[in-house]
């Protein structure tokens, strides 16, 4: 079978083409002329003034792409993005128009560099028997034996015996990671509590205990479990609100978790867990800012509107001996967006009216 090199030298014959392909046009690197029906390979030499044009296109995109690329670099390290910045406006286009530019010089360079200098040939490799053939085999196979005879493999049988060993106890070291998954992991329910207990006082944001009257009906209040490092827990955020008791619609059996007209609900969005505080008097309703799911927070945090799925958990609470606000308990269900393995339903616990 000829080298590509040697059919790159000679006249293409009509018979190679492949059946049912039309007889492929083999390109002149040096342009017309002479050299019409003769392939010739590319050569710096003697190039004409359409391979030296062709060339020089070619590097233009390429050199294009490169300053694209150095751009797109130099633009994401240096150029100023945070909003209100001088120039930060721009920091997204540029982006954009860099990475085109190096997108796009790669692209057409290759494109061209194919239609114009390289040697437009098509081949056919002839296919060979994917199995080796018995001599390769055994040769394979004594190569085998010899590796396991030069190991000491099988003069030492405490060490075959140790190196098995450690092979099988290496094939089954990613086994207990599996049981990190799914439902073996999770039995102590950890997502499902949060640093809120029975008893807990709640306290605002700087750490006071809040007690009856320290709201004005309309009011709300952040606040959060009196317990070590309870202000920095993300998952026991919670909004105090105080609406008037004829105000609040409470569901059977929860008669008891709100106190003369203030109730409780954790501020973890259920969608995707942003932050949801913005309340609105009139409404009684509590907005989320990420994707405008809204809640009814007069009737159990109800969802009104958005993607949010499920309501915002509720808290139940009392007030002590001395008037100040503590809960019942942890919310009684998981707080924030649901998982996978989050159970479908929880029971949802009944309270005396007794305080704590
Ligand atoms: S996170 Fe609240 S609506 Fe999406």
């Amino acid at each position: 079978m000829s080298s590509i090199r040697d059919r790159l030298t000679s006249s293409p014959e009509p018979e190679d083409s492949a059946p049912g392909f039309a007889e492929h046009d083999t390109r002149s690197a040096g342009g017309s002329g002479a050299a019409e029906s003769e392939p010739v390979a590319v050569s710096h030499h003697g190039a004409n003034d359409d391979t030296k044009l062709a060339e020089l296109a070619v590097s233009g995109l390429f050199l294009l792409a490169a300053v694209g690329a150095v751009g797109f670099i130099a633009t994401y390290v240096a150029w100023p993005f945070k909003y209100g910045e001088s120039g930060y406006q721009y920091y997204t286009p540029l982006l954009g128009i860099t990475m085109t530019l190096a997108l796009v010089g790669v692209g057409a360079g290759a494109v061209l560099w194919a239609k114009t200098l390289m040697v437009d040939e098509e081949t056919v490799q002839e296919r060979h028997h994917l199995n080796s053939d018995p001599e390769d085999r055994a040769g394979a196979a004594a190569v085998l034996k010899q590796g396991a005879e030069e190991s000491g493999l099988m003069k030492h049988p405490i060490l075959r015996r140790s190196f098995l060993l450690s092979q099988a106890a290496l094939a089954i070291l990613p086994i207990p990671l599996l049981f990190g998954l799914g439902h073996f992991q999770h039995k102590e329910r950890a997502l499902a509590k949060t640093g809120w207990k029975k008893g807990s006082r709640l306290l605002d944001e700087l750490g006071r205990p809040v007690k009856i009257g320290d709201l004005d009906v309309g009011g709300v209040k952040s606040v959060f479990p009196d317990v070590p490092g309870g202000r920095r827990m993300a998952d026991s955020a919670a909004l105090l609100i105080r609406m008037r008791p004829d105000q609040l619609k409470t569901t059977k059996n929860r008669e008891n978790w709100v106190y003369e007209g203030h109730i409780v609900y954790s501020v973890i969005c259920t969608h995707l867990g942003c932050p949801v505080k913005l309340y609105e008097q009139q409404t009684h309703h509590l907005f989320c800012p990420c994707h405008q799911s809204t809640f009814d927070a007069a009737n159990g945090a109800k969802v009104l509107f958005g993607p949010a799925a499920r309501n915002l958990p509720q808290l139940a609470i009392t007030v002590d001996a001395d008037g100040y606000f503590v809960a019942r308990d942890d919310f009684y269900e998981p707080v924030g967006p649901s998982y996978w393995e989050r159970k479908p339903s929880y029971k949802e616990p009944t309270y005396d009216g007794t305080a704590l």
